[in-house]
């Protein structure tokens, strides 16, 4: 049985206080187990030393960034490459969040660019994929989580895909309390990684790790984390206690020990 990964993504929030103590809670809450979850911190840009600092004491937690430019270093005010992350120190990068889609406009191409930079610099992008509640009432979850996944990722050769996270995010379960059910994520998660076997082979569906979030708290993710498919979690607003996120990633490693 794989090891299961939590990452906790900050988004747009926390001062560098709250950012300093947020990480130092968490760090010393993990530093008590002896954990085989996988745990990255993805705080926003300005913080991203004070993770990838503790990051360097302890196996198994790690820096993540929440976006990166398509384009390599040059003129481009105001965005951070993929070379600048990994000269931090950050390992892993997120990509195609719903949100970004949303209020910035990014593309299924975009994003694929942004997977190459990612991938040149050896960084783990978590690339994100999920549909709307519109979608989902018209059934077509499944013709768009294919579409985003295949145009985003399906062009990198077998041994770069699994060293990709692909995070499942129904887009109506982010932020809005209401999650999707342990079923629900399953059957999406099982046909994501039947998607990656086809295209790649049994063996490296089963390495990749397939996430899942939205809504996903201290309460929930036992049930979630136990779903054969669900290797983990994307959590936003739960990962800004450290107390929460600390229980998440002990439900992940109970996970385990149960299957
Ligand atoms: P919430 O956990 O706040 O729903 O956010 C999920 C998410 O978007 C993580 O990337």
């Amino acid at each position: 049985m794989k090891s299961k990964l939590v990452i906790g993504n900050w988004k747009m929030n926390q001062s560098f206080e709250q950012a300093e103590d947020l990480t130092t809670a968490i760090e010393d809450a993990l530093e008590d187990f002896n954990l085989s979850t996988e745990v990255v911190l993805c705080p926003p840009f300005p913080y991203l030393e004070l993770v990838t600092d503790h990051a360097d004491d302890g196996a198994h937690f790690y820096a993540g960034a929440q976006n990166c430019s398509q384009f390599t270093n040059g003129a481009f005010t105001g965005e951070i490459s993929a070379e600048m992350l990994v000269s931090l120190g950050v390992e892993f990068c997120i990509v195609g969040h719903s949100e970004r889609r949303k209020y910035f406009g990014e593309t299924n191409a975009v994003i694929a660019e942004k997977v190459n930079r990612l991938v040149e610099q050896q960084l783990i992008p978590v690339v994100c994929c999920g549909e709307t509640l519109e979608q989902r009432q018209n059934n077509q979850q499944f013709t768009v989580v294919e579409e985003q996944i295949s145009e985003t990722l399906f062009h990198l050769p077998k041994e770069k895909i699994e060293h990709v996270v692909i995070a499942y995010e129904p887009v109506w379960a982010i932020g809005t309390g209401e999650t999707a059910t342990p079923a629900q994520a399953e059957e999406m998660h099982s046909f994501i990684r039947s998607l990656v076997e086809k295209k790649y082979g049994t063996e490296t569906a089963y390495n990749t790790y397939i996430i899942y979030g939205g809504s996903c708290n201290a309460k929930n993710a036992v049930e979630l984390f136990a779903q054969e498919n669900v290797d983990g979690g994307l959590i936003g607003g739960a990962s800004l206690r450290a107390d929460e996120f600390v229980q998440i990633v002990e439900s992940a490693e109970t996970s385990v020990s149960e299957n």
